[in-house]
């Protein structure tokens, strides 16, 4: 299955495009790593793509390549929430910094440490619309939004979720990943009317970071998780793999398709994830040259 075999040919009939947050109560369980992969499969495709960049850690800022210049500071998600103005979200876009054609159709909303200072604002009343104000009337121009969330539910990854239409949980195939993935599930069902959301749904569930020579990984990923997501879990699972660690850790970094026949590999297991995500959210064909 390709992205191109699976996209629907309806017209999205949208104002603005689906946005996607991609969480999970845990850290290191691989959602920067996927919202970057996926970003950049949907990329390849022709689809324009906005990565935003929402954990204070800055790790999807820096795996995408984006440089801040302390010499010459811009603003990042941080400003661009901190606002409460509608649409604001544009006057921090960025370029990322990998090569052609990543370049012209992914677009980040880039993060730096001083977004945890948001959270200080947890309390004032509408605070958790602000992201979503931030980017109604900016993110119009775009196929998709990918919200790459912190490690916890709170209120960072509930500005996500206020202006997401979909969840997508990336979980490692240990205790605590599969648990924080649970945990989610639980909190969208029972808080997205208390986030002003009640439409938000959860997309579906991928499963990073499999060491297929672990027993436990094997258990987890042939019998606890598909008994506990059914149907909602995606296929196929992506393994650990060096590929993805180097392509994050290069210097600078870059796309796994620069990284050769081990990245290819990968590429291509982000290839059918970004089919599948497509084919969920119902998500219309590349619409060319924006
Ligand atoms: N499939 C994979 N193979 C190898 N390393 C991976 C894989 N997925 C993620 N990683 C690495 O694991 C670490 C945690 O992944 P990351 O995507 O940062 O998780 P999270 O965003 O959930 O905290 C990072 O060093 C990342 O490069
Ligand atoms: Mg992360």
């Amino acid at each position: 299955m390709t992205l191109a075999d699976t996209v629907s040919d309806t017209p999205q009939h949208r104002s603005r495009p689906y946005r996607v947050a991609v969480a999970n109560n845990k850290g290191g369980s691989g959602k920067t790593a996927t919202t970057i992969n996926l970003a950049a499969a949907l990329a390849e495709a022709g689809y324009y793509v906005l990565v935003v960049d929402l954990d204070p850690q800055a790790n999807a800022s820096r795996r995408l390549n984006y440089v801040h210049d302390p010499a010459n500071p811009q603003p990042t998600v941080s400003e661009a929430i901190k606002a409460d103005i509608e649409g604001v979200a544009a006057d921090a876009f960025a370029e990322i910094g990998w090569p052609e054609p990543y370049s012209e159709r992914i677009t980040l909303l880039p993060s730096r440490t001083d977004l945890e200072n948001r959270t200080l604002e947890a309390g004032v009343l509408g605070a958790v619309l602000r992201l979503k104000k931030a980017l109604d009337g900016a993110d119009n121009d775009f196929d998709i939004v990918l919200i790459d969330c912190p490690p916890n539910l709170g209120h960072l990854t509930q500005l996500a979720l206020a202006a997401s239409d979909f969840v997508l949980c990336v979980m490692d195939p240990e205790y605590d990943g599969i648990d924080g993935a649970v945990t989610l599930r639980g909190f969208v069902d029972s808080k997205a009317a208390l986030l002003h959301n009640p439409g938000l749904q959860m997309a579906g569930y991928i499963v990073d970071r499999v060491d297929t020579r672990t027993g436990a990984h094997r258990f987890q990923v042939e019998t606890t998780i598909p008994e506990l997501f059914g149907d909602d879990l995606w296929q196929p699972i992506i393994p650990e793999r060096v590929a993805v660690k180097d392509a994050a850790d290069a210097a600078p970094p870059r796309p796994l398709r620069a990284l050769g026949r081990d990245g290819e590999d990968m590429a291509t297991r982000f290839d059918q994830l970004a089919a599948r995500l497509a084919d969920r959210i119902g998500l219309a064909l590349p619409t060319g040259v924006k």
